[in-house]
């Protein structure tokens, strides 16, 4: 069996619990023609039938987990009702359960007090987190590193801001010497730090950004949207465990439950550490927040309708698996960094492949080691596609000169860049498949 099945009879138990709850309506009996829809849904079967397998731990290629089978469940009990969590009008119990999950991941990062949101996804949290900088310093530009996610200058486009980019080390993590060059000309109010970025997992120097805003007026915004659970992992390597030690100090955080939160997408999320943000916020709706005085969640969030159900199912999740140090969600993380690290040794040891540093999360990215640059990516491509012929489905990503060069996997450079092949070991069970997927990557590199 592949999907666990026993959890979706609980769903149906829980289910007759949610219904009683409205025993005093006059019954509905909802008109479905089940055998029409049983056709169908073989059918939508048969065409979901068409994708990688992402749920299985062969699967070790893009930034993708399977949801826990609470956070499925409580999502699909909740749909039933389909509450919108814009206003308390639409969403009440679903609306607490958000502000108390929320609250719950603020705490994860040392925060008692904040004001944040769930989101569709990280795009969308990092737009609020960059849109709320630029009304804290309008006219400003926005920093990130050539390494954070693509979704910052673009954003940076959207929000009419100027954006600069800061060269990384080769560790792909921002240089804080070129950031202070940049600094010096006065222009930059935010700062994007990434705790884990998307290509390499790298964590930018927190602590560096940090010792800047001493010298220098911005604030700081950590995309963590991948990496930030890795706050309560207790096998970090000393540079990140001294950046997630200090994430508290920032001004804004976004975290995505649907990277390493066991989340369905989509389900991402933005917390600032100074409530009174909220101000920004402000609009008037003529159609909703009529029910209470209480705050309703679209007053502090961009987005009109939000699904209920993702906070069902993140409420349920952190109810079952609390992100605390020590626990069973905790030691999950600090697997998938083992699998990554075992994963990162095995590479080092074979003369065909360059790793381009150790993990500082649970990403791994290797060069082939050729003759030319341009052979290089040839070579990841081809072993990129024989494992996914052996059902062994890894990444690909593209990387500077810069960042491979210290490996030195090729003597002529024909080119400044080199597709590497790239794993994101994003599931504990990466730790115990390890042997197997070293075995057929081995197969797909003789292929
Ligand atoms: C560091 C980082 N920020 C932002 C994003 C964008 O998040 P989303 O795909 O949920 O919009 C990603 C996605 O991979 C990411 O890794």
């Amino acid at each position: 069996m592949t999907f666990e099945h026993e959890c979706f009879r609980i769903l149906v138990e829980s289910l007759t619990i949610l219904e009683r709850g409205f025993d005093r309506l006059p019954d509905l009996a909802p008109e479905v023609d089940l055998a029409a829809m049983r056709a169908v849904l073989a059918e939508t079967a048969e065409r979901l039938r068409d994708n990688d397998p992402y749920h299985h731990p062969l699967y070790i290629g893009q930034m993708l987990k399977p949801p826990h089978p609470i956070a499925r469940a409580a999502y699909a009990l909740a749909m039933c009702l389909n509450p919108n969590n814009h206003a308390l009008d639409g969403g009440r119990a679903t609306s607490a359960m958000e502000k108390e999950a929320v609250a719950q991941l603020a705490l994860m990062f040392g925060w008692e007090t904040h004001l944040g949101h769930l989101t569709g996804g990280g795009t969308m949290a990092n737009f609020e987190a960059l849109w709320v900088g630029r009304e804290l310093r309008p006219g400003k530009a926005i920093a990130a590193s050539a390494q954070a996610h693509y979704t910052h200058s673009r954003l940076s486009e959207v929000l009419a801001v100027p954006f600069r980019k800061i060269p990384v080390d080769p560790l792909g993590r921002l240089d804080p010497v070129e950031l202070e060059t940049i600094l010096r000309e006065g222009e930059v109010g935010t700062v994007v730090v990434t705790l884990g970025t998307t290509a390499a997992g790298a964590v930018d120097p927190l602590p560096d950004v940090l010792a800047l805003r001493e010298r220098y007026d911005f604030q700081i915004h950590v995309d963590a949207a991948y990496g930030g659970y890795f706050r309560i992992a207790s096998n970090l390597v000393p540079l990140a465990r001294e950046a997630f030690d200090r994430i508290g100090e920032v001004d804004s955080i976004v975290i995505d439950p649907h990277k390493h939160g066991l989340q369905p997408y989509g389900c991402g999320c933005v917390l600032f550490r100074d409530p009174t943000v909220g101000r920004f916020y402000r609009h008037d709706s003529p159609y909703t927040y009529f029910s209470s005085s209480e705050l309703h969640l679209g007053e502090i969030s961009l987005e009109c309708s939000r699904a209920g159900a993702s906070a069902a199912a993140l409420w349920a999740t952190i109810r079952l698996l609390p992100p605390e140090p020590g626990g069973v969600f905790a030691r999950g993380l600090e697997s998938c960094r083992e699998a990554a690290l075992a994963l990162y040794a095995a590479l080092e040891a074979d003369d065909r492949f360059a790793p381009l540093f150790p993990p500082a999360l649970d990403i791994v990215a290797w060069a082939v080691r050729a003759g030319s640059a341009t052979e290089s990516s040839a070579r990841a491509r081809r072993i990129f596609e024989a494992a996914a012929r052996l059902d062994l489905h890894l990444a690909l990503a593209t990387f500077p000169h810069s960042m491979i060069a210290p490996v030195d996997p090729v003597s002529d450079w024909d080119a400044d860049r080199i597709v590497c092949l790239r794993a994101c070991a994003m599931k504990p069970e990466h730790r115990e498949w390890m042997p197997e997927i070293l075995k057929r990557l081995d197969a797909a590199a003789d292929a």
